[in-house]
């Protein structure tokens, strides 16, 4: 999704921004720009493409561009296809304010009618353009930067995140947020504004985390924050512990090929000084407030999307059979506008690796309203589900950079089976069983490394089927979602129609689209439904469909049965998806290589939705 980054202090501002919005391009987005002020005038640059198309037009522009105060964007298009014109920034009619803007501004329409009767002219088709034209006509009349902002977006309805520079006012960023994630670098003699950590993180670690309604008055050495009413806020300083080394591939060909492949470490991460293997038990800070709220719930709401809502289906399974807790999973995005039924004991577990995703939000804030206690489930350490949520678990998944979600999944279903020994402990769970479900996880890392150490039967899936134009991905109890998963992955990076079923579903419809082109692929572990699976992957057989299956090491009669295998190591059920996902993002990677597609940027994707 689009990604801001802004500058001011005594160093030359460009390379600061355009290594920033680098820094950002994982995120998703068509087009990017920059502006600076030079000798009290601004430097605009903009163009549909990638932040090297933007750094090669600024060379041919000026090579020798230089400035103290400037701002860029990478956009994603929401309003106005991604062309140069509706690539931000965006300026007002006179030219004396000059915005990037994250989010959707929702009455624009009404805003852009009024003044066009004003004799505005507008350029493109954006929301953003309307909103630099009002902060233009409202700085016309104050004279005053901040105070401009402030009162344009008193009249705003919708999300944002922006950055505002004037040549009027060249010693000022004035940034606000409202449900669109914005920090503040500060540095020293020097400050930035970002929407990510990640583009400031190689000048500073200090950051202030802008809350929703606010503003911030930046200058080099000084920042005021303040509510839309004009009254000031106090911030805290955060340290952003983040390494370079862990936003860089390293070596790798791609990030999603990294990441997967951190996942040993990442899931060991999850669980380190968590689980504690000797006493069969969970120790989780992040609960400890609301433990009792957790042990006395009538029933768990999980809500999420893609690919963390893929992570709650397998959470209902572990949360239900192992905890014996009623749980319920829902889409956010549906959850949201469905004004379900909440009661004050009820938790809700949001599940979000970018913690702003804008759908889950919604959620959160919906159930916190009818008086839920509300958990997330995160990976960005200050985001805003982890800082709007009574309590929490961190994943510890690391910077996720690769579009399609690998490391912080696994990540996500290692802390709900942590959660889920945790209550059932509480709940009476003998220690004896906590110690094997404890033993069980700690296994997981070598597990996951096993299945990493050779790849070779995937790669050659791939070649196989490079081709194809269809999936089904099919899986019973906890392997459902991760046929789910399996199927999003091949998707979002190859852009191969696939499917995700139970398994036993499948005569009940999809049967009809098996013939000798359909590649079926089978998750099939030897747990207490393999023979059902076996029957299911019978009837594809009998169809004459290709079958590909995930299963144990130990199965020896799956191969009369399956063209390919690829061997996982046995593990306990619940917590076989950890293990068999690995496999699944493995093919999608490869596929995705085989048919030349942009892996780690898929089209249309951004990586943090923010936006409805
Ligand atoms: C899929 C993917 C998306 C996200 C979804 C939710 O690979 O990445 O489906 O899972 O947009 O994002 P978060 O987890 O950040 O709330």
């Amino acid at each position: 999704m689009c990604g801001i980054v802004g500058y001011i202090g005594s160093k030359n501002c460009v390379p600061i921004i355009l290594e920033g919005l680098r820094r950002l391009e994982y995120r998703g987005y068509d087009s990017a720009g920059i502006a600076v002020i030079r000798d009290d005038k601004f430097f605009i640059q903009k163009n549909a493409g990638k932040v090297a198309d933007l750094a090669a037009a600024l060379g041919k522009a000026d090579g020798s561009l230089f400035s103290h105060v400037g701002m860029g964007h990478t956009r994603w298009a929401t309003h106005g296809e991604p062309n140069d014109v509706n690539a931000h920034p965006h300026w007002d009619q006179k030219k004396q304010i000059a915005l990037v803007h994250n989010g959707i501004i929702e009455n624009y329409l009404a805003i852009k009618t009024k003044l066009l009767r004003d004799g505005h002219v507008f350029l493109g088709a954006t929301d953003t353009e309307v909103l630099a034209h009002l902060i233009g006509v409202m700085f016309d009349e104050c004279g005053d930067l901040a105070t401009a902002v402030r009162l344009a977006l008193s009249e705003v309805q919708g999300t944002y995140g922006i950055v505002v520079i004037s040549p009027r006012d060249p010693q000022r960023i004035v940034a606000a947020r409202r449900g669109s994630p914005l920090l503040i670098g500060v540095g020293d003699g020097e400050n930035f504004v970002a929407s990510d950590a990640s583009a400031i993180v190689s000048h500073t670690r200090q950051v202030l985390y802008l809350d929703d309604g606010e503003i911030a008055d930046v200058t080099c050495d000084h920042v005021r924050t303040m509510t839309i009413e004009d009254v000031d806020t106090q911030k805290t300083v955060h340290e952003v512990t983040l390494e370079l080394s862990q936003i860089e591939r390293g070596g790798f060909d791609h990030f999603m090929l990294k990441e997967i492949h951190e996942q040993p470490q990442t899931i060991h991460d999850a669980m380190r000084g968590r689980l504690l293997v000797d006493e069969g038990d969970v120790k989780l800070g992040g609960l400890q407030n609301t433990l009792g709220r957790l042990l006395s719930a009538r029933r768990l709401i999980l809500t999420a999307c893609g690919t963390s809502w893929h992570a709650a289906l397998v959470g209902e399974y572990m949360l239900e059979q192992i905890a014996r807790i009623p749980t319920e999973v829902e889409y956010a995005s549906e959850f949201r506008y469905r004004d379900p039924v909440i009661n004050v004991d009820d938790v809700v577990l949001l599940i979000s690796q970018s913690g702003e995703t804008a759908d889950t939000l919604s959620a959160l804030r919906d159930a916190k309203s009818k008086g839920a206690t509300v958990l997330g489930i995160v990976n960005v350490v200050g985001s805003s589900i982890a800082r709007e949520s009574h309590g929490g678990v961190y994943v510890h998944a690391g910077p996720e950079i690769g579009v399609a979600s690998t490391k912080a999944f696994t990540s996500q279903l290692t802390v709900l089976a942590l959660i889920t020994i945790l209550l059932a402990r509480a709940r009476g769970m003998a220690r004896e069983r906590g110690q094997v479900l404890a033993r069980e996880l700690a296994s997981l890392p070598e597990k996951v490394d096993a299945v990493l150490s050779d790849t070779s039967t995937i790669q050659q899936i791939a070649r196989e089927f490079k081709d194809a134009r269809n999936f089904l991905y099919l899986g019973r109890g906890s392997n459902f979602p991760v046929a789910l998963e399996g199927a999003l992955k091949l998707k979002e990076i190859s852009y191969i129609h696939a499917e995700g079923y139970p398994a036993a579903e499948m005569k009940h419809g999809p049967i009809a689209l098996i013939d000798r082109n359909m590649p079926v692929v089978f998750i099939v572990p030897r747990d207490g439904i393999y023979e059902k699976v076996i029957s299911n992957i019978q009837e594809v057989r009998a169809r004459k469909g290709r079958i590909i299956a995930v299963a144990n090491e130990d199965d020896s009669e799956i191969d009369k049965m399956a063209e390919f295998v690829i061997r996982v190591p046995h593990t306990y059920g619940f917590f076989g998806p950890i293990l068999n996902i690995i496999p699944l993002q493995l093919l999608a990677y490869y596929m995705a290589v085989e048919r030349g597609t942009n892996v780690d940027q898929p089209r249309n994707l951004a990586k943090s939705v923010t936006v409805e």
